[in-house]
């Protein structure tokens, strides 16, 4: 296996050059504050594509034979990969088989579509990313199409590695840290490959959101192996298993990787949105994310230069509700309760008076009253202003004499109320 090296990112970036931006190197007031960082976003949401996507796809497609290209190409994504490769081919005037999961929602099925334009034809088919998989690997043994991989592929991860070139070039110095999210590995593999050789000082970080830890795994079991469960939520970087070449490069680097919990990257997703007006989808705020907290203490010591690649924007408006409940349960402020009503007159009064906090709020009450049984449970969600209230509320709970069960986050109950 001959691994990507450091002149194949420079090629891929001169391939690059004029098709795909130079994307915006920002320094974040917000998170230098809150970090006592020196923080800088790279801003690959701004891409036309709206995440780094592009660079890989493009620089795979444009480096195909004529022959190969003439022959066209196949992918399959759910996501942002297929805005990649759709844009690529579109700009190379390249055909393409884009196979989507029957679960990709129309608004991506629609922009692939608009990106890609007459060249790119787009199939909704099979249940999961594997099912779409499949039929792109049926296809490309029928018809000679090219498999365009979105991380397990030399030619990826040096498109991907460009990143890294132009961060060198926009700070105008090596940063101390630098910080990637990690799904399949193809952006961070193409970074470490750059750096390492260019500026081998750079310390570098792979961020995976803790549901979906698969290069930490690779990288301990020493081969790539595939998770019993995944925690989908961080879609863009939710993957079972991870590549070959991609563990084969960080194996060879061993970047220090960590994890983030799901919800910590909603709590900075809404600071991005809120604070900076930035939207984020989750895998693009994992690596800011990592900075406010991680298990294994801080990515950086004080005052450091990091950089953070703010990897993606492609976020579904219909998601924030989501964010908003899984930020407010990571700090503590939301949580949910099964309350054994008496099923008599002015229970619900004295749950209100006696158990209830100045400043807790109600947001979830669902109860259905059975005139022939003597207690009726209640679901009820309460808001707190801080999560430090949360103790004294237990505690007046436990002193009402009503039954209460906390709905503990692990439950499959919980999981129908997020
Ligand atoms: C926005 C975003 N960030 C990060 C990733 C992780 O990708 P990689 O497979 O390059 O590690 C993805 C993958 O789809 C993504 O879409």
């Amino acid at each position: 296996m001959e691994l990507p090296t450091a002149r194949d990112v420079e090629r891929a970036a001169r391939l690059l050059s004029g098709v795909v931006g130079t994307s915006p190197l920002q320094r974040s007031a917000r998170l230098s504050a809150l970090t006592g960082l020196d923080v800088w976003l790279k801003r690959e949401d701004l891409q036309e594509v709206r995440s780094y996507k592009g660079r890989g796809a493009y620089n795979l497609v444009a480096g195909l034979t004529a022959e190969e290209q003439q022959r066209g190409v196949t992918c399959a994504s759910a996501g942002n990969h297929a805005q990649g490769v759709a844009f690529a081919c579109a700009r190379l005037g390249v055909r393409a088989t884009i196979f989507l999961p029957r679960t990709t929602p129309r608004q991506k099925r629609a922009r692939i579509a608009a990106l890609g334009g007459p060249l790119v034809e787009v199939v909704v088919d099979g249940d999961t990313y594997d099912d779409a998989n499949r039929l792109c690997q049926e296809l490309a043994a029928a018809t000679g199409a090219a498999v365009v991989p979105a991380f397990d592929d030399r030619r990826t991860i040096a498109g991907q590695g460009t990143v890294a070139l132009e961060v060198l070039a926009q700070l105008g110095r090596a940063p101390d840290v630098v910080v990637a999210p990690v799904g399949g590995g193809g952006l961070l593999a193409g970074m470490v490959t750059l750096l390492a050789d260019r500026a081998p000082d750079v310390r570098v970080v792979g961020v995976e959101p803790a549901g979906a830890a698969s290069m930490t795994a690779a990288l301990a079991a020493g081969r790539p192996v595939e998770l019993d469960s995944v925690d989908s939520f961080v879609d863009g970087a939710a993957v079972r298993r991870v590549g070959d070449w991609t563990h084969a490069v960080l194996d060879r680097h061993r970047p220090r990787m960590v994890t983030v919990p799901e919800g910590l990257v909603c709590v900075e997703m809404l600071e991005l949105y809120q604070s900076d007006g930035i939207i984020a989808e989750p895998a693009g705020a994992l690596a800011p994310a990592a900075l406010r907290d991680t298990a294994a203490g801080p990515v950086a010591a004080p005052g450091a230069t990091v950089v953070c690649v703010l990897s993606g924007g492609n976020n579904d408006v219909s998601r924030y509700a989501e964010v908003v409940e899984r930020a407010l349960v990571h700090e503590g402020l939301r949580h949910y309760f099964l309350v054994e009503f008496p099923q008599e007159p002015g229970a619900l009064r004295m749950f209100l008076d006696e158990v209830l906090g100045r400043d807790d709020d109600i947001v979830l009450f669902e109860y259905v009253k059975r005139s022939n049984r003597e207690t009726g449970p209640a679901l009820v969600g309460i808001e707190l202003q801080r999560p430090t209230d949360y103790g004294p509320l237990l505690e007046r709970m436990t002193g009402s004499g009503i039954r209460v069960q906390v709905v503990e986050p692990t439950s499959p109950l919980f999981r129908m109320v997020q």
